[in-house]
């Protein structure tokens, strides 16, 4: 459960979203509070958060206004030193840039309209070196490239990221249709390697979301990352959908996303893997 104040109607654009989106802020707002409160006093030269897929700030979700990720950042009552946020889209950018004013932080928020993708480096070259960052990577599908995660897991920064790691909206349904046998494809592009391809083939499909997820935490440890979680996000039925897969260097950061991942936003305990 939230501790935000909810958002009202501003007039400015406000994306409809599937009830899932409220599980994956439930699990970034604590992961916030954890992350911000655990690590203030300690000797970063500063804390950063990171949003490439950023959003309006403002969401509809089924019906009931509630903060996107990066207004849920500018609220955590530790602050970030710094903000960095990326959105494509122009209207939501322009929405975003507008309601991020009314939340006062300790400097002032980068923020880029443009390709995340291509925006990384321009993103991280205003992380200070020996900093510690949080990056929310939300893509709405395969749009995360594995070279963007090269550049935030570069060794002068310490990077803790949460990526939304979508196998049944679309890995897995677009895989042999799509996918299968091009040297680029998004899948590939995606995951960094075309591995996938093979043992996919050979092997049967209630294994394929588990296969994904291993071939993505082999090529995330290739950066450097050795402490993983994650969190399976379902439709209300119960169907997959996706999966908020946590990374980091550092055992605490480890040790933080467990705890904050067994309760899940209807209070329930969870677990994946
Ligand atoms: C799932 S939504 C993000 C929601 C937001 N993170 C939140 O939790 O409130 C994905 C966002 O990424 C934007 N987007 C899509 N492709 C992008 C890209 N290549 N670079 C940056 N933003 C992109 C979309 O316009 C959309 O606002």
């Amino acid at each position: 459960m939230s501790n935000l104040p909810k958002p009202e109607d501003d007039g400015l654009i406000i994306p409809d979203v599937k009830i899932q989106s409220a599980d994956k802020h439930h699990y970034l707002e604590r992961y916030i509070n954890i992350f911000t409160q655990g690590m203030k006093n300690k000797p970063w030269a500063g804390l950063h958060y990171i949003d490439l897929f950023a959003g309006a700030g403002i969401e509809n979700v089924v019906g009931k206004l509630d903060w996107g990720s990066p207004l849920i950042a500018a609220q955590s009552e530790a602050k970030f030193s710094r903000l960095h946020l990326v959105e494509l889209n122009a209207e939501k950018f322009s929405a975003l840039s507008k309601r991020i004013e009314a939340f006062v932080q300790p400097n002032a928020p980068q923020l880029i309209l443009g390709d995340a993708n291509e925006k990384v480096v321009e993103v991280v070259s205003q992380i200070p070196e020996r900093s510690l960052s949080l990056a929310f990577l939300d893509p709405y599908g395969l749009h995360l490239q594995f070279d963007t995660l090269k550049v935030l897991a570069g060794k002068k920064r310490r990077i803790d990221m949460l990526i939304l790691f979508p196998d049944h909206m679309d890995a897995l349904r677009n895989c042999f249709a799509y996918y299968m046998g091009k040297p680029d494809s998004k899948l590939t592009t995606v995951l960094g390697t075309d591995r996938w391809e093979g043992e996919l083939e050979n092997s049967s499909q209630s294994r394929h979301a588990d296969i994904l997820r291993d071939i993505y935490i082999d090529q995330l440890k290739g950066l450097g990352y050795e402490w993983f979680d994650s969190v399976r996000i379902c439709q209300k039925q119960g169907r997959s959908l996706y999966r908020l897969i946590f990374c980091s260097k550092h055992k605490r950061g480890g040790e933080f996303f467990q705890k904050i991942s067994l309760k899940q936003r209807d209070g329930q305990t969870t677990f994946d893997f």
